[in-house]
């Protein structure tokens, strides 16, 4: 059985005075409901510091939104896994499709970003999913197959069982346009169905995640399909209560 996961993605928002406010308001209304699955938060790289801080043994994950392909050296800008783990982060996100199509990362680069999280013990939330035009080509699967093959040519199939696959469309992303749950779904069972054809024990175990417009009112809709195992967050993950509403839906 998968244990069911909810991320919230910041992306680059928030002042060290609302994170303050947003991660209290999280730990108050966790300490409420016993969950039995897990929540976390990838926070901009400058507010990681003061986040572990507060998210100290509370149970909450904490996790940036990309990691560097290098260890260290000139590189302008990166940030490595091991400084990410040295300030308290269990995850990177990598491959968002804000970084893909906003900063031209390739399916290669990512691959070695995820990697390099991998080598690290950083979990890689490795990001994938279709444009709308692909989407309206029928391209869907091919364009999902072509982010995932990148990966597993690089890393090997068996670090899936140490990272989480969140499959966003991005015509979904930002524009209150959710996919169905059938959507999802379809495109949640290829992901498996891909990874099983490298290693069925692997794709039974890897989490899969659902982002896209998750809302308190779809997500219990959503997190019901039987390869969705939770969400990755961005809107409503800035607002405590409708985050908070959405883990409780994961259970
Ligand atoms: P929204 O939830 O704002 O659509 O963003 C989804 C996302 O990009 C999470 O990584």
């Amino acid at each position: 059985m998968r244990r069911s996961l909810v991320i919230g993605n910041w992306k680059m928002n928030g002042t060290r005075a609302s994170t303050q406010q947003l991660l209290g308001d999280l730990l108050a209304g966790l300490g409420e409901k016993a969950l039995t699955g897990e929540v976390g938060v990838g926070v901009p790289f400058v507010f990681i510091p003061q986040a572990a801080e507060q998210l100290k043994n509370t149970g909450i994950l904490l996790g940036s939104q990309n990691v560097s392909d290098q260890d260290a050296g000139a590189y302008t800008g990166e940030i490595a896994a091991t400084m990410l783990r040295e300030f308290g982060c269990s995850f990177a996100i990598v491959g968002h499709s804000e970084r893909r199509l906003l900063y031209h990362e390739s399916s290669p680069e990512v691959a070695a970003r995820y990697n390099k999280a991998i080598e690290h013990g950083l979990t890689p939330v490795l990001c994938v999913g279709e444009r709308l035009e692909q989407r309206e080509l029928g391209e869907t699967f091919n364009v999902i197959d072509e982010q995932l093959t990148a990966v597993l040519a690089v890393a090997g199939t068996a670090s899936f069982l140490r990272a989480v696959i969140a499959y966003e469309p991005v015509w979904a992303i930002g524009t209150g346009k959710t996919a169905t749950a059938e959507q999802a779904q379809a495109v949640h069972e290829f992901i498996r169905q891909r990874i099983a054809s490298e290693d069925q024990h692997v794709a039974q175990a890897v989490r899969i995640l659902y982002g896209g417009s998750v809302k308190p009112e779809n997500a219990e809709a959503l997190f019901a399909m039987p390869d969705i195992d939770g969400g990755l967050i961005g809107g409503a993950s800035l607002d405590a209560r409708s985050f908070l509403s959405i883990c409780f839906s994961a259970g």
